[in-house]
């Protein structure tokens, strides 16, 4: 035991210094920058939810489909106007094409997939980061979007022939079918310049 860990401590340190340069900046971001993207990740995710249920209880998945479609975008656009942040979600599976995934969101849902087939759960994981981007510090904050219920009549394995169909007018190339439940949908994506 003793001599396993007098082998590995130094290796340990190596792998550290080694590997410390990738992740562009030490800094670590403030607790502040957190609370506030926590904060506007809660807001961003109580409209959308107010906004699908109302249309749900209004008029059924068909309805919400339309409904989803006019306003998920004009509510990330408010509140990234109002905050100043940049204020999205995405996924690696997108059914807006807008919402596709740059490069570091997508090695970061990688990273969440590699931790979800280890046995955490998708609403646990977050990322908070700050990276260089064209020679700019931007706090990068992104967390992950479980599956739910009430999610499966759109994203699910057994979407509704006529929900399908309105689907594929509204998203030719659509991918977000095919998940289960607890699954990762996608994650909210937030970022702010520093
Ligand atoms: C009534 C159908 C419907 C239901 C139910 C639904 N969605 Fe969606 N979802 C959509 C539509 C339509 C879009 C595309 C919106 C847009 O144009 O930005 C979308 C987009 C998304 C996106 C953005 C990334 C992408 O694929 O474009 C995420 C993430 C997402 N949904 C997660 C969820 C989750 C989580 C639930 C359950 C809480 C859910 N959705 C329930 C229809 C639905």
């Amino acid at each position: 035991m003793l001599r396993k860990s007098v082998v590995l401590f130094p290796l340990m340190v190596a792998a550290t210094l080694a590997t410390a340069p990738t992740s562009a900046f030490a800094d670590e971001p403030s607790p502040q920058l957190k609370t506030e993207a926590a904060g506007l990740v809660k807001e961003y995710a109580g409209n959308l939810q107010a906004v699908l249920k109302g249309a749900m209880a209004a008029g059924g998945p068909a309805n919400a489909i339309s409904v989803c479609h006019e306003q998920a975008p004009e509510i990330a656009a408010d509140i990234s106007q109002r905050s100043g942040w940049t204020v999205k979600r995405t996924s690696l599976k997108p059914r807006n094409p807008a919402s596709a995934p740059d490069s570091y969101e997508t090695k970061v849902m990688k990273e969440f997939q590699a931790r979800i087939a280890k046995g955490e759960s998708a609403a646990d994981l977050v990322k908070a980061e700050i990276v260089e981007q064209n020679g700019a510090k931007v706090f990068r904050f992104i967390k992950a979007i479980p599956t739910g219920e009430v999610c499966l009549n759109c994203h699910g394995t057994e979407v509704k022939p006529e929900l399908k169909a309105k689907l594929q007018e509204l998203y030719p190339g659509d991918k977000a079918t095919g998940f289960k439940l607890g699954d990762m949908r996608g994650v909210f994506t937030l970022s702010k310049r520093l």
